[in-house]
């Protein structure tokens, strides 16, 4: 593709975005893919062309064969997982980073690409209200800033026992503490650090959802007791079922008291402490040994993009760092490796993505959507507090609502069917996308809002068709 061709090309493909975000305002799609599995895989030739074909029959399939297998997460009705709010201009900036085609293997391989990271990731923890003692890094998600927080962890704990025999010659097992509200990716995160999944300790939760503190030290008590070494405590920020807030203040003196890492999974709720009215949930963060926040999730920087921030980034390079000869250059003392800030070798310019949204955006109105999204949470909270026979399952402190609809008579497994069953009948009709999961060992439907289209309107007629579902599903 020439330059021109490519312009032309190009123009056409924004002008399909730009189509495709005008009809998901209009709100008439169907949110979930009307499709079934192996659908689109039946539609697709089995090899690729070994012939160029004409654009414009690329951007026929995209009509007629993509977009009708894609679940809308930009939809106004899009209530599913977590918003991952993509504004169109992070879109442009994903498509710039592409674009330019860097790969920062070093400063001096993109310059731009490094200190632009520098900077944005400053303005994101500045934004956040966390201190200038916390330095930033960009990573793909936090699954893995969870991961390279363990392995940090494991490190400073075994006195850089990977040097050496790595953990297989620690004489006591390592213990990682986290509730069983944390999400998936921190087991994971524990067992790839090597931990084994005996040495993930669950810690108990009180009725909000969130850590219990008592709980925590109780556990570490038992396992120094048993001669095993606490190591580090994962704690989060908003949990994935219900938002829940794990209690920092309490958790970050127990941790230095204990000589345990501190890692704060803030990947969703982390957004709220741009907030300055819920800052008290990052009460006792500047304590914290690392912090992740996507601002690929509520913030609204298009996917991927997840802050990694720590508080000693001489430990992270001393952990993470290779530095074959090849990548050695004369400027290596004055500038910042980020290949030595995580996993990969290779890193995208995510940075800019973050630098246009903040400037086309401006963080004030960032804050107004937040705040629009926390009033629709509340609005339905106090519908669904106020009719009869529906249940809310947990508190709201941000914009998730947990709900059942529980009519009499209906329990157990007669009302996880219910649940699921009208749950599934709307994410079906393509008239909302909910998630149902599990809380307390019972089915409940989770309502996350805060895509960047979703209105009170669309609140309001969600909720129409929640209780409309729940009773087809009753008189079945
Ligand atoms: C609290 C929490 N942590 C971690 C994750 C995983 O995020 P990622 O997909 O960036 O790894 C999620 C995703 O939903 C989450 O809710």
């Amino acid at each position: 593709m020439t330059p021109d061709e490519f312009r032309r090309a190009g123009h056409a493909l924004i002008e399909w975005i730009a189509a495709y975000r005008e009809r998901l305002s209009d709100g008439d799609m169907p949110v979930q893919a009307q499709v079934r599995p192996g659908d689109l895989i039946a539609r697709l030739p089995s090899a690729a062309p070994e012939q160029p074909e004409p654009f414009d029959d690329i951007l026929r399939d995209l009509d007629t064969l993509i977009a009708p297998a894609a679940t809308h997460w930009q939809h106004p009705r899009f209530f599913g997982f977590f918003p991952s709010v993509a504004p169109l201009s992070s879109v442009l900036g994903d498509m710039l980073s592409t674009g330019l085609g860097q790969i920062g293997l070093s400063w001096q391989a993109s310059p731009a690409l490094t200190e632009l990271e520098q900077v944005t990731t400053d303005w994101l923890r500045d934004l956040l209200g966390l201190p200038a003692t916390f330095s930033g890094v960009i990573q793909d998600t936090a699954s893995a800033a969870t991961f390279i927080a363990l392995v940090c962890a494991r490190e400073r704990a075994s006195g850089y026992g990977a040097a050496r025999g790595g953990l297989q010659a620690e004489t006591a097992p390592l213990v990682v503490y986290t509730s069983g509200q944390a999400h998936s990716s921190v087991e994971k995160a524990a067992l790839l650090a090597g931990f084994g999944r005996m040495n993930v300790r669950e810690v108990r939760v009180d009725d909000t959802f969130a850590m219990r503190s008592d709980a925590l030290e109780a556990l570490v008590a038992e396992d120094r007791a048993a001669g095993r070494r606490p190591c580090a405590i994962v704690a989060t920020l908003g949990t994935t079922a219900t938002t829940a807030m794990d209690p920092v203040a309490v958790i970050a003196p127990i941790a230095r008291r204990e000589n345990l890492w501190l890692h704060v999974d803030g990947a969703m709720a982390g957004t709220a402490l741009m907030l300055p009215e819920l800052r008290h949930y990052g009460l006792g963060l500047e304590a914290a040994d690392s912090i992740v926040v996507n601002p690929h999730k509520w913030m609204g920087i298009a996917f991927d993009c997840s802050l990694y921030l720590v508080r000693d980034p001489e430990h992270l390079v001393r952990v993470m760092s290779t530095n074959p000869s090849f990548l050695q250059s004369a400027a290596d003392a004055e500038v910042r490796s980020y290949r030595d800030w995580g996993v990969a070798l290779g890193r995208r310019f995510r940075a800019l993505k973050i630098w246009i949204t903040l400037r086309e955006q401006g963080a004030d109105a960032i804050r107004a959507r937040l705040r629009r999204d926390l009033s629709n949470a509340q609005w339905l909270a106090a519908q669904v507090d106020a009719t009869a026979n529906w249940r809310r399952l947990a508190p709201v402190p941000l914009q998730t609502v947990c709900v059942r609809h529980a009519p009499p008579g209906l329990e157990g497994e007669a009302l996880d069917v219910h649940t699921r069953r009208w749950a599934q009948a709307i994410n079906a009709s393509g008239a909302a996308y909910l998630t149902p999961a599990t809380i307390d060992g019972g089915w409940m439907v989770r309502v996350s809002i805060g895509a960047e289209l979703t209105q009170r309107e669309h609140v309001e007629a969600l909720w129409r068709t929640m209780r409309a579902a729940a009773a087809a599903s009753e008189g079945l």
